[in-house]
């Protein structure tokens, strides 16, 4: 992201979240899948002990990331699932890739798995009420009616992301446009 706002004319990446898993829901997890609790278990079956969040403004930019991030040579990725491309059946959209990155110790060098999740500024406005969804008890009444709401609304955003996209590309040609005149007188 730094590099974007010293080389290029525009950041694809508009802001990011980091979290580490809290050791209440690393144990709640591990023990919801069947497994044991240790540090061991943690490496083998948990790929999402470090998450980053990228949001970006187009969708071309989600895609464009995540090649950068998987083509840089001390990154290894590991899986890859294309919500974007198959939308969750909630309507869900994003694009979720694990990386395995190199820690440095003062002595060792680790292998570290990170979940990073690519989504758009519209897609991640639909994913956190979505996601206050699931905490909300007394929702089970009107649930249907709002996951229907919800469903529309994600497809609403999809066309609209499409949409956003085909302006801003027009745009960029116009702005080159102009740009070329410059030059030329
Ligand atoms: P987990 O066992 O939850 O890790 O699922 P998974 O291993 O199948 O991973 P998946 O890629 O489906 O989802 C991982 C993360 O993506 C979740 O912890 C959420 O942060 C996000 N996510 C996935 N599905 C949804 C969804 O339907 N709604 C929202 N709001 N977030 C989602
Ligand atoms: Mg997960």
């Amino acid at each position: 992201s730094e590099e974007f706002k010293v080389k290029r004319q525009r950041n694809p990446i508009e802001y990011m979240k980091t979290r580490v898993k809290s050791i209440q829901s690393t144990v709640e997890k591990l023990s919801r899948k069947g497994y044991e609790t240790s540090i061991e278990s943690i490496k083998t079956n948990l790929h999402d002990m470090a998450g980053i969040r990228v949001i970006c403004s187009y969708v071309d930019d989600i895609y464009a990331i995540a090649d950068m991030l998987i083509s840089q040579n001390d990154i290894t990725l590991i899986e890859k699932k294309d919500y974007i491309k198959n939308p969750k059946p909630n309507g869900y959209r994003s694009l979720h890739i694990i990386v395995e990155v190199p820690v440095f110790f003062s002595d060792h060098i680790e292998s570290v798995k990170v979940e990073v999740q690519i989504r758009t500024i519209a897609m991640d406005f639909w994913a956190s009420l979505e996601h206050k969804l699931h905490y909300k008890s007394n929702v089970a009444k009107c649930s249907l009616n709002i996951k229907n709401d919800l469903k529309e609304c994600a497809d609403i955003i999809a066309q609209t992301d499409m949409r956003m996209q085909s302006i801003h590309e027009i745009v960029e040609k116009l702005e080159d446009d102009v740009e070329l005149r410059k030059i030329k007188i």
